[in-house]
């Protein structure tokens, strides 16, 4: 019994690294991290732009960026994905053990960010479903996203996903302000770990 239910799931988390490949997603390596942190800017430029103090926004650095990206990658304590196009890192998400004691909410995805001309066509979907999966593979059962109130895109995005608006509270960059965020939670996180269609 035992053994046949660890075979059904090892045969299942080899299709889902099938499928996520096909759809461009792999697992992030070490030589990542300044593909990640270039990603990373354009992104939160782009998005926050009127969400964030701009000065904020230009002083942001590829350069510290790939730093700390270097020592998450090296630290491995959750998965972290790319996606790619045209051999391309144009995305990212990492994810892993909530960080805040919710009792209800045991993993968390921590970022996730495409370039805008990677949006809206299906790698948010299939990062997610990577991150999903590997934090279930690993026993987590149930998901937290945080996002900015005020980011109604992704939003959108994660109500489509099946979030359910679970949190509410003040984000302190320690840079001088702060910024309401709201979290969504998937109690069960099966369903984000399913083929799409
Ligand atoms: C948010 C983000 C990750 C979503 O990824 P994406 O690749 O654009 O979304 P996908 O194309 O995978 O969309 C998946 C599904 O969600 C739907 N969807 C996406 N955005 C939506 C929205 N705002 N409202 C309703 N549905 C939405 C799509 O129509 C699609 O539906 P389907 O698969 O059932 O046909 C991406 O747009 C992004 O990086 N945005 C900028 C950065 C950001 O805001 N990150 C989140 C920080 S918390």
């Amino acid at each position: 019994m035992a053994a046949n239910a660890n075979r059904r799931s090892r045969i299942q988390a080899t299709s889902t690294i099938l499928d996520l490949a096909m759809a461009g997603v792999r697992q992030a390596r070490l030589d990542d991290a300044g593909a990640i942190a270039g990603v990373y800017v354009v992104a939160w430029r782009s998005t926050y732009q009127g969400l964030l103090p701009a000065d904020f926004l230009d002083r942001m650095s590829v350069d510290e960026l790939t730093q700390r990206w270097g020592t998450t990658l090296v630290q491995a304590r959750g998965p972290v994905f790319v996606a790619e196009d045209g051999g391309q890192v144009v995305g990212f998400a990492s994810g892993g053990p909530e960080r805040d004691r919710n009792p209800t909410f045991g993993a968390e995805v921590y970022a996730i960010y495409l370039l805008p001309q990677a949006q809206g066509k299906g790698l948010g979907r299939s990062l997610v479903r990577a991150v999903a999966s590997t934090l279930q593979a690993a026993g987590h059962r149930s998901l937290l996203i945080w996002v900015l109130r005020d980011n109604l895109r992704a939003r959108g995005f994660y109500e489509h996903l099946g979030g359910r608006l679970v949190g509410e509270h003040l984000l302190d960059f320690n840079a001088g302000f702060s910024v309401p965020e709201v979290a969504y939670g998937w109690e069960d996180l099966e369903p984000l770990t399913r083929p799409h269609g």
